[in-house]
């Protein structure tokens, strides 16, 4: 069933990645930090548009260990089988004049972009070690969750001015020149400023952020993969995204925001106030609107997430459910009561035509730094 992500995982995480750092690099490492992934609870392909976003971070999460060299090589092994070949690769310190570019294998471009756009340095040579928890390419956010830890890694070796806003702004940077993926702020802020037993709603155009408590002990929050990702995210993502500019410059606007102002200022508080008044069943609702609304109107999602959609809400007990994050594949995200939550996963694995894999999570902190 479930894997019940209750207690933070980053300490078998953080075994596993020293061991790995000594058989590799033959000696200790002695920095380490820690990011989570995320999901979203509502307000999809909305964090590039300028709207509103309320994600919140995981106990799911990437480690990276590591020690700073003398000779200004950075060599970097992760240790997730599911990232591409090879798992282990040596670059010198980028310096004026020489900067880091992207190329293969694509893992590491997600790191190499974050050591390239880091607000501190110049960064030393180094070496490290990814070890992660997070299902790569599930839709909830590994790719952040790798750039968010590496920043927060290069933070000890070479300290920035640790302001947070800047440095996810950072690691969204980063994604956008080196993995070319123009995503939104959403991920890369969630993983930096979550907030233990919190949600967070995101004004992504002001970058204003609102704390929503979610400690209820009699409600949960179920997240579905449907371990499955179509191709088409590639190109369909972007190409979304420059509809929307083109909408928005159609109609005279910065963004797509202002097209309906009013509309998203009443369901910003709409949102919010659900939650924070523990009205499980207006937010379902609003949920299922999304989902709706995501699959018909958007047109991102997918035979497979409606299906788990589908089947989450013929169970007694769920409150609302819908996919999660980009779309086309990756994870529904399901709320529930408490009491419901292995009556889901048993109906929706039953009725769902896929294998699904499931988490039930606790909203976790943002990125730290993790004594060694
Ligand atoms: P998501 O961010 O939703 O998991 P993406 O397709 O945007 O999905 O990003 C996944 C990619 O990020 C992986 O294919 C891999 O290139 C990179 N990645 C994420 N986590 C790791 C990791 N721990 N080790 C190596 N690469 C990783
Ligand atoms: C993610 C992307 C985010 C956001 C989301 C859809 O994959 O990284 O920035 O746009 O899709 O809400």
């Amino acid at each position: 069933m479930a894997e019940a992500v209750s207690e933070p995982r980053s300490l078998p995480l953080l075994a596993a990645a020293r061991r790995a750092h000594e058989a590799a690099f033959g000696g200790a490492a002695v920095l380490a930090a820690w990011a989570p992934a995320r999901v979203n609870l509502i307000g999809e392909h909305t964090d590039y548009n300028g709207g509103f976003v309320l994600p919140m971070a995981l106990q799911l999460g990437t480690v990276l260990v590591g020690c700073p060299t003398q000779d200004g090589t950075i060599s970097i092994l992760t240790t997730s089988a599911e990232a591409d070949e090879p798992h282990r690769v040596q670059f010198p310190a980028p310096r004026q004049g020489s900067p880091l570019s992207p190329g293969q294998p694509r893992w590491a471009n997600y790191v190499k972009g974050v050591i390239q756009h880091y607000r501190g340095g110049p960064v030393p040579g180094f070496s490290a070690v990814i070890a992660s928890d997070i299902p790569l390419g599930g839709g909830l956010s590994s790719s952040a969750a790798l750039e968010v830890a590496t920043y927060t890694f290069l933070q000890q070796l070479c300290p920035d001015d640790g302001d947070l806003a800047a440095k996810a702004l950072a690691c969204q940077k980063a994604e956008h020149t080196f993995a070319g993926m123009p995503c939104g702020i959403m991920d890369q802020f969630i993983s930096v400023m979550g907030k233990e037993g919190h949600a967070l709603l995101i004004d992504c155009r002001s970058l204003e952020t609102v704390l929503v408590p979610l400690t209820d002990a009699n409600l949960a929050v179920l997240i579905t993969n449907s371990n499955v990702r179509h191709t088409l995210t590639g190109s369909e993502y972007p190409t979304r995204r420059r509809q929307c500019e083109e909408a928005a410059a159609a109609l005279g606007k910065a963004s797509l925001r202002d097209a309906t102002m009013a509309e998203l200022e009443a369901s910003r508080s709409r949102l919010a106030q659900a939650l924070q008044d523990r009205d499980y069943k207006t937010f379902g609702r609003l949920m299922v609107e999304s989902h709706n609304s995501l699959r018909d109107d958007y047109e991102v999602s997918c035979p497979e997430l409606d299906e788990l959609v589908a089947a989450a809400l013929e169970v007694d007990g769920v409150y609302g459910s819908r996919m999660t994050g980009g779309g086309f594949g990756g994870c529904t995200v399901t709320l529930l009561e408490a009491g419901a939550a292995e009556r889901a996963q048993h109906h929706i694995k039953e009725k769902y035509s896929g294998t699904a894999t499931f988490y039930l999570t606790k909203p976790s902190g943002g990125a730290k730094v993790l004594p060694l």
